[in-house]
């Protein structure tokens, strides 16, 4: 599906000033209406701006940009994004230049990146603070968000008042109605509690994010450090994606900002008072984080806020899949590289592969599998690793690709290949780094490697399709 351009910006400033003098300007607080974008009225700045500017010079001075290009203020359907840059390195380097950084100055350097191929991804809580930084720095700017169809009705009213609070239009994006269907007719309307929620989760938000991102090169999170110790201590003001694909496909194709990677929740809420900004009701109800309706509850004074989403479940899955790349990022840091050997490998860690379709492989299991000369039906099976960063950013496509390929004769499995089974996959499966996928075709004994780097659904059903 593709996103709709919905941009807001101030009407005036020059686009040569620098943001900063943008801020400042007096002879933009107008509200402009071209075709069908709206740029709204400014808010009276005059009182933060002092602080704003304040804060952000005591660092890197990053209002020294580059100038805006000129087409991006009067039409903003006609937006090009001015530079992309590529390449992890690049962005280590780059979040390392702002990992002091206020929100509004890596707001401003991001918009200014990426143009067009950026939106921010907004939850209908508090990440708000993401679009009144967005308005603040002038630019033209994009929001989507994913209705899970699950919402509280105050989060829903919450949108419209954002919507008219900025003059923009959300992009809303949904899941696939077919899928939501299938779910709820076979598991019903609350699977989630007796199964888990990364089912509901995947096909609800994870699969329309994907879809979203898939039309961007870069988005904006509104992810903070203090948001869950456990998953987000680690989260970088800008990262290359790890796990979801932007428009140019595959990992290392979409560019991943958290503007308030570093900012703690009292001051987000600082901010948010200070600068009017309508909020969701359901904080003024004890709500703290807020996600889909039966799986976020308002949590008690001193808990922490996590502890009202997936209340039921373990708290170290408490990533719904929107951010899986953080799960356990100290495991995956100590990584030696080729995805071989986690030096602290942990049982904690979630598994991933969790399909009706995909069949778990024991040892035995597999070691049978290998020794069969004729088999019924081809096997496609993933070794793998659920704390390798790799397999996790293929978790989605393969799946997808089990359920494709459900009663085609094909059959998609997985099996785990570390800690104690590694020496095994190494000297009888090929297990060179993970993810290693191997075909196992009906009329053959030997197994045949997956040769490419690319995991995407299309890719792996080439593979299958030309030498099951
Ligand atoms: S979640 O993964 O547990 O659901 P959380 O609620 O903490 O995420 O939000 C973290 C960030 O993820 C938000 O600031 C926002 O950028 C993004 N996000 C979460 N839920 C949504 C949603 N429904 N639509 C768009 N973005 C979302
Ligand atoms: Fe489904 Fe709950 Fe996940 Fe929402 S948060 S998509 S209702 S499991």
């Amino acid at each position: 599906m593709a996103l709709a351009v919905t941009s807001t910006s101030s009407s005036s400033p020059a686009p040569s000033t620098s943001f900063f003098s943008r801020l400042g300007s007096s002879s933009d607080a107008k509200a402009l209406q071209i075709g069908s974008f709206r740029f709204p009225e400014r808010p009276n700045l005059s009182s933060v701006i002092v602080n704003l500017t304040q804060r952000c010079s005591s660092v890197r001075p990053l209002n020294a940009q580059p100038q805006r290009n000129d087409s991006i203020v009067p039409l903003a359907a006609t937006i090009v994004a001015p530079e992309v840059e590529k390449g992890e390195e690049d962005f280590l380097q780059i979040a390392k230049d702002l990992e002091n950084a206020s929100p509004l100055e890596i707001m401003d350097k991001a918009l200014e990146k990426f143009g067009n191929d950026i939106a921010i991804a907004f939850s209908g809580a508090e990440d708000v603070a993401l679009i009144e930084y967005a308005h603040l720095t002038g630019r033209p700017y994009r929001v989507f968000s994913l209705d899970t169809g699950r919402l509280n009705p105050e989060t829903y009213r919450f949108f419209d008042a954002v919507e008219k609070h900025y003059g923009i239009h959300i992009e809303y994006m949904f899941p696939d109605s077919v899928e939501v269907q299938a779910l709820v007719r076979t598991k019903g309307l609350f699977s989630f509690y007796e199964d888990g929620h990364q089912e509901c989760c995947r096909v609800r938000k994870v699969r329309p994010l994907r879809r979203a991102l898939k039309g961007l090169r870069a988005w904006i999170t509104g992810q903070r450090k203090d948001q869950s110790p456990g998953t987000r201590s680690e989260v970088p003001v800008v990262q290359v994606d790890p796990v979801f694909e932007g428009l140019d496909g595959g990992i290392g194709s979409l560019v991943k900002w958290n503007p308030v990677a570093n900012v703690n929740g009292l001051d987000i809420w600082n901010f948010l008072r200070t600068m009017d900004v309508p909020v969701n009701s359901l904080h003024s109800q004890g709500y703290v984080s807020i996600g889909c309706e039966p799986c976020t509850r308002p949590v008690l004074p001193g808990q922490h806020e996590r502890e009202g989403r997936w209340w039921w479940e373990d708290a170290k899955a408490k990533e719904c899949g929107l951010h899986k790349g953080n799960l356990k990022q100290e495991d995956t840091a100590q990584f030696d590289g080729n995805g071989a050997t986690p030096s602290n490998s942990t049982a904690t860690v979630a598994d991933i592969f969790d399909s009706q379709n995909v069949v778990s492989l024991s040892r035995a299991g597999i070691e049978n599998l290998a020794k069969l000369e004729n088999r019924k039906e081809s096997w496609l099976v993933v070794l793998y690793a659920p704390w390798c960063r790799f397999c996790q950013a293929m978790e989605e496509s393969y799946v997808d690709l089990a359920e494709k390929l459900a009663g085609s004769g094909v059959k998609v499995a997985k099996f785990r290949a570390d800690g104690e089974q590694k020496e095994y996959a190494k000297s009888e499966l090929e297990l060179g780094s993970f993810p290693t996928i191997l075909l196992f075709p009906k009329h053959s004994s030997r197994p045949i490697k997956y040769p490419s780097e690319k995991r995407d659904v299309d890719s792996l059903m080439a593979f299958v399709n030309a030498l099951q």
